[in-house]
């Protein structure tokens, strides 16, 4: 009697969670963006997302556009501050009703660290999985080249850096200032880096930033091995120079960020969450079965 009791239960257990698991609807998926490029781009952003959409039935795809319209999002991804940009992503995010049981998502070059810093300054709703395609976590210092068709934008970029990084209006309006590491430098960098230094923990620990990273799932970070457009594209999986030179690199795990701790990656690396990924090309220039493979299959499904 007692055997076809438990096996009564057991076979009811079971029907429960299998009519849970089919009604279910797939996490949504939030993008951003990167430097140069905008939400609804037909043959970037709104390719990856009818990509995504096709590989996973019935799932939802955000694109964060930051301003009022196409042309507004890609002159923000230079010229709004970060700060305020992170504020409005995180509001399109909450607002958004699809998104309010959590959801994963996907940053592309300097979307990848934006993101980074939504999850650590908006923990609701919950991310899951983040994944850094190209994101440079510890900043750059240099761009071989500049991405995106418009020339205007790109020499207001060199002239303002050429001028100073770390000069409070260009800090206040240039975001790729914001994200700039001067490894000669670094002490007018922990001062006055508006937004990654914050994020990176370089000047006061927020507890609450490694409260939140360690929230996610799962970190994945995607370095391009022929990377030429990003300085120095160790940067991607969270390395910089050795501090006083712009030659000599370390790998995240020498860095005191990731020995003491300070983000939570060393947290996430022992509990198998932290991903170190690559792609053999130059910078965003993967494929489709690649993306498919190592980002789709593995982390939104
Ligand atoms: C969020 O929703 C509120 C209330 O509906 C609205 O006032 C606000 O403009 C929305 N913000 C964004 C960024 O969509
Ligand atoms: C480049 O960007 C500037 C500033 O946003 C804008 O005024 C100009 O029309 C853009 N040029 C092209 C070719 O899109
Ligand atoms: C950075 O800030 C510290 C503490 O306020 C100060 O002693 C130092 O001179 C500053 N350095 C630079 C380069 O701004
Ligand atoms: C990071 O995690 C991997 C896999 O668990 C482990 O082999 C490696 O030793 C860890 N690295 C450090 C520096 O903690």
């Amino acid at each position: 009697m007692v055997v076809v009791k438990a096996m009564k239960i057991t076979t009811c257990f079971v029907l429960l969670c299998l009519v849970e698991i089919t009604t279910q609807d797939p996490v949504p998926v939030v993008i951003w963006h990167g430097m140069g490029d905008s939400c609804c781009n037909p043959i970037s952003m709104g390719s990856i997302k009818s990509l995504i959409e096709k590989q996973v039935q019935g799932i939802y795809v955000k694109s964060l556009e930051i301003g009022n319209n196409i042309a507004e999002d890609m002159e923000n991804g230079f010229l709004m501050n970060v700060n305020d940009q992170i504020t409005m992503a995180c509001k399109l995010i909450s607002n958004d009703s699809k998104l309010q049981n959590g959801y994963n998502s996907v940053g592309f070059s300097q979307g990848g660290q934006f993101l980074r810093a939504v999850a650590q300054r908006c923990p609701t709703p919950r991310m899951f999985n983040l994944v850094s395609v190209g994101g440079q976590h510890q900043g750059v210092y240099g761009f071989p080249k500049c991405p995106g068709d418009n020339s205007t934008l790109c020499n207001i970029v060199r002239k303002l850096l050429n001028y100073g990084a770390y000069v409070s209006f260009v800090q206040d309006h240039l975001v790729q200032a914001e994200y700039w590491q001067d490894p000669l430098n670094l002490d007018e960098y922990r001062n006055k880096s508006v937004f990654l230094a914050d994020v990176n923990q370089e000047r006061t620990k927020n507890p609450v930033y490694k409260e939140n990273l360690l929230k996610l799932k799962n970190l994945v970070l995607v370095k391009f091995l022929q990377d030429t457009m990003v300085d120095p594209k160790e940067s991607e999986w969270f390395g910089f120079y050795v501090p006083g030179q712009a030659k000599k690199l370390l790998s995240v795990f020498e860095t005191p960020l990731y020995q003491q701790d300070w983000l939570g990656l060393k947290k996430l690396n022992e509990t198998g969450r932290l991903h170190f990924l690559s792609s053999d090309s130059d910078h965003l220039r993967f494929t489709d079965d690649w993306f498919i493979s190592n980002v789709i299959n593995k982390f939104f499904k």
